[in-house]
């Protein structure tokens, strides 16, 4: 058993971060150990963790575990949980409650979390009290350990926690079972050293830590060579790719040579507004498969929050920025993060976050109100608002960012864009879907050949968050 711990996770060493190529092994005695066994895997959260899923799937069946998409189906169960806010963890006691159940009912089901809430010492003891009919924990640094984890719980026929508090290790060899056929999740970096004041991510994924080049350009050669159409490069902070490295090659180097390896799109995210240069600048303007789509958190506009928040990062430079990237890119969309309700956010601060909304008019923005994660320094800042406070700014935000996601919609009434058809809506069973280079949903009317190709799509309707077209 080994439990999570705040204080190591927080560590941040000089040491360099190994990259290991073999350390996914799975034991000959362990490759049938799923057989007639049926998994289920939800997943809570980020495209990381979006990635990570895909690899335990792709593991998982390496043990001879076959999918279900039916819980109730499943012999094996796993959340793969998320930890960024408070309600992000309330779902996933409230699917723990629905788990007991069905294990009260089938005593065999094994289930488990992982993920970035296993990374929580509050969340593991509190399995331990209340949940330790559970069968397996494990955190974001040992995902390729899973067959023996998994082995040793079935042994015991108890709980088996296992997360390591660590900076981490870059393991290059886990299999990944990918949800799509056409556009693929690349991880180009792990882990977070910025500490932003309210954030748990870099207490939950460890120290920055970039893949080495060569490792991704094979992987996106190969997805190339499968027929995939897009990547999307994926960390926490990807402008700040390449920092840890012990050689000169940063993300504009990366983004250029993944560029070069022909895939028809590429995207990344997200981007800190700290580390955006204009060399990355000039080479997303100079290669046409580099998508004009850019995720720029702005998490607030005041100056006196950002410096409390530990953005490093002031309004005057992000607007500086945004209208560097808007000179430059043109065409390109810019979505945004926004945090309200702060410690000790006072109306003032908040008008400065609607100022930036008004000047940035952004695509569209992701709006939270603040949520306390234990062990962070923002968790220990007074707080004199009330959540009624925050609740009346965050529906006053928005108002004004619907407003401008409309907006931008509206301009591509009429016109003709291309899309990277990825299947059937879900809503719509009928009616295909996908994406335009700068990231607006479209529902497509057309047939199923169709799904996996770039189309161009003739823009009939508009909405706030999608749009209707046809093929032409
Ligand atoms: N690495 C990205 C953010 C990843 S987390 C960046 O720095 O921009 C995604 C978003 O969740 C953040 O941009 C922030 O807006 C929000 N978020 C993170 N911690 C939060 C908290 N404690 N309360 C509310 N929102 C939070
Ligand atoms: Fe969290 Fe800040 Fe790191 Fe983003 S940059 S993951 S908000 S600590
Ligand atoms: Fe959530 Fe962990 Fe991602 S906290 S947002 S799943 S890195």
């Amino acid at each position: 058993m080994q439990l999570p711990n705040l204080e190591k996770a927080r560590k941040r060493s000089r040491e360099e971060t190994l990259t290991k190529t073999n350390d996914y092994i799975i034991k000959e005695s362990l490759k049938e150990l799923g057989l007639h066994k049926k998994y289920f895997v939800r997943t809570y959260g980020c495209q990381m963790n979006e990635h990570d899923s895909e690899n335990i799937k792709a593991i998982l069946e390496d043990m001879s575990f076959t999918e279900t998409d039916s819980m109730e189906d499943a012999d094996l169960i796993l959340l793969n949980t998320c930890a960024i806010r408070e309600n992000a963890h309330n779902k996933v006691f409230g699917m723990i409650g629905r788990i007991k159940h069905l294990k009260e009912a089938k005593p065999d089901i094994i289930a488990g979390i992982c993920g970035c809430m296993a990374q929580e010492e509050v969340v593991v003891n509190e399995i331990l009290e209340k949940y330790n009919w559970l069968d397996i924990v494990f955190g974001t640094h040992n995902i390729h350990n899973l067959p023996n984890i998994l082995a040793t719980s079935m042994k015991k026929k108890g709980l088996e926690v296992d997360v390591l508090s660590i900076e981490g290790d870059i393991i290059e060899n886990i299999p990944s079972k990918r949800d799509s056929k056409y556009k693929a999740w690349v991880n180009i970096m792990y882990g977070c050293d910025k500490f932003c004041t309210y954030c748990i991510v870099p207490y939950t994924r460890g120290k920055q830590r970039s893949r080495k080049p060569e490792f991704i350009l094979k992987e996106v050669e190969d997805l190339v060579h499968n027929g995939y159409k897009e990547v999307t490069l994926l960390g926490q902070n990807v402008n700040a790719y390449g920092k840890d490295l012990d050689i000169e090659y940063r993300m504009e180097n990366l983004l250029e040579d993944v560029a070069k390896t022909g895939i028809e799109r590429v995207r990344f995210v997200t981007s800190h507004p700290w580390d955006f240069t204009d060399e990355m600048i000039s080479v997303i303007a100079t290669y046409r498969n580099i998508m004009p789509y850019i995720h720029l958190p702005l998490q607030s506009g005041s100056n006196r929050i950002l410096k409390l928040m530990g953005r490093r990062y002031t309004k005057e430079t992000y607007l500086e920025l945004f209208k560097k990237l808007k000179k430059a890119l043109p065409y390109s969309s810019i979505t945004t993060d926004i945090i309200v309700g702060f410690p000790g956010e006072t109306e003032e601060d908040f008008q400065d976050t609607l100022d930036v909304v008004e000047e940035c008019k952004y695509d569209s923005a992701f709006t939270f109100i603040f949520s306390p994660r234990e062990g962070t320094p923002a968790a220990k800042m007074e707080d004199n608002v009330s959540l009624e406070v925050k609740n009346e700014r965050l529906q006053r935000l928005n108002e004004r960012v619907n407003f401008y996601s409309k907006q931008a919609n509206d301009m591509y009434l009429g016109k003709t864009v291309p899309v990277l058809i990825e299947g059937y809506s879900e809503k719509q069973g009928d009616i295909l879907m996908g994406y335009t280079d700068t990231m607006k949903l479209v529902n497509v009317v057309g047939d199923a050949s169709y799904i996996g190709q770039i189309v161009d799509v003739e823009i009939t309707d508009v909405k706030t968050w999608s749009m209707d077209g046809k093929i032409v």
